[in-house]
């Protein structure tokens, strides 16, 4: 599992007053919890004292108390009370759970759980629309092969056939023909465009507009987030529109996957935005639906017979794609060793 990296644990609106949230992400157990102040904390999911998860405790003025007998632990995982403790005792130095580095950013809390000697090499992803557009999320897990899942956003080959019917009403009729790519690899990310083709009925035409050529940019940041960004162009009294799609995922253990789908978009339904709201969650639910049937399926038959892909060059943004994961992920190895 890839540790040295920084995950999503939540959004902001996922963490309630008072309430503890209980993760896993590369097989760290963890609970999240906001104090007095608002600050937020990541601490170990395991109380020091008989090694029980915290998480079935509460927060209690501010700190997290746990369930069996009371400790109590402040933002930095210190033990700060103890209601058995005899009046001629302290806290011991060694009542303290771990804590993990966390950050906040667009609007999530980033928790990183590698070596501390390698944080300032992880990288986030860039997302700045999630501060400004609405955004909707949603959380799937699934048995999948990491890699083809982060790949999944930007293999413009399936979505002609996978999404054929949930892509239509969200985008209007856009085909994928033989595509050109222009693809740019760097150190720890790939970018690159297509160009969709726009075959829509007069009145998707109406509302996306006649343009033939519709822009998509796509993303990948190594190991955990991929984008896809479609921009339709000004049009009559409608201003330019741009729908993104980030997938945001991690190994929850050696067995499961967490995957995040975030959709955001600009000027699309601005007229009504609880309306706009609602049909994107569902869409965005019903794509990830789609594509956890070929990712599962592609992960079934890897564990029965340990087969190769069989790659052509029509899968172009797949062999970038390999080669950056390939160099980055042997590079962390190699500094293991
Ligand atoms: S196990 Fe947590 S207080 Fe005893
Ligand atoms: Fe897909």
């Amino acid at each position: 599992m890839i540790k040295d990296q920084w995950y999503i644990a939540c959004f902001d609106k996922e963490l309630k007053e008072n309430k503890l949230l209980k993760r896993k992400i590369v097989g760290e157990e963890i609970v999240l919890f906001k104090n007095t102040e608002g600050k937020v904390s990541a601490l170990e999911d395991r109380c020091c004292h008989r090694n029980v998860h915290l998480s079935n405790g509460e927060v209690h003025e501010g700190k997290l108390k746990c369930g069996y007998h009371g400790w109590e632990f402040n933002t930095s995982g210190k033990c700060v009370h103890i209601p058995m403790l005899e009046d001629n005792q302290s806290i011991p130095s060694a009542a303290c759970v771990k804590a993990y580095p966390i950050q906040y950013k667009y609007k999530a809390y980033w928790v990183y759980f590698g070596e501390e000697s390698k944080r300032q090499d992880a990288v986030l992803p860039e997302m700045p629309e999630l501060d400004n557009y609405p955004y909707v999320f949603n959380r799937h897990t699934l048995k999948a092969n990491i890699k083809l899942v982060a790949e999944s956003l930007f293999d413009a080959q399936h979505i002609n056939h996978v999404h054929k019917h949930s892509i239509n009403t969200l985008l209007g009729k856009l085909r994928e023909p033989k595509t050109e790519y222009s693809i740019e690899i760097k150190d720890k990310s790939l970018h690159g465009s297509y160009q969709r083709i726009n075959n829509s009925n007069l009145f998707e035409k109406l509302y996306f507009g006649w343009e033939k050529h519709i822009q998509t940019k796509f993303a990948f940041w190594y190991p955990h987030s991929s984008m896809l960004d479609s921009y339709f162009p000004k049009h009559m009294h409608f201003p330019a529109r741009r729908l993104i799609i980030y997938e945001h995922f991690y190994e929850i253990d050696e067995n499961e996957l967490m995957m995040i789908q975030i959709t955001a978009w600009k000027n699309i339904f601005r007229f009504n935005p609880p309306f706009a709201k609602w049909f994107m969650k569902r869409k965005s639910d019903q794509i990830v639906e789609e594509d956890i049937v070929f990712l599962e399926s592609n992960r079934h038959w890897h564990d029965k017979e340990k087969l190769t892909d069989l790659i052509i060059k029509g899968d172009e943004p797949t062999i970038s794609f390999m080669q950056l994961w390939n160099k980055n992920f042997n590079r962390s190895h190699e500094k293991l060793d």
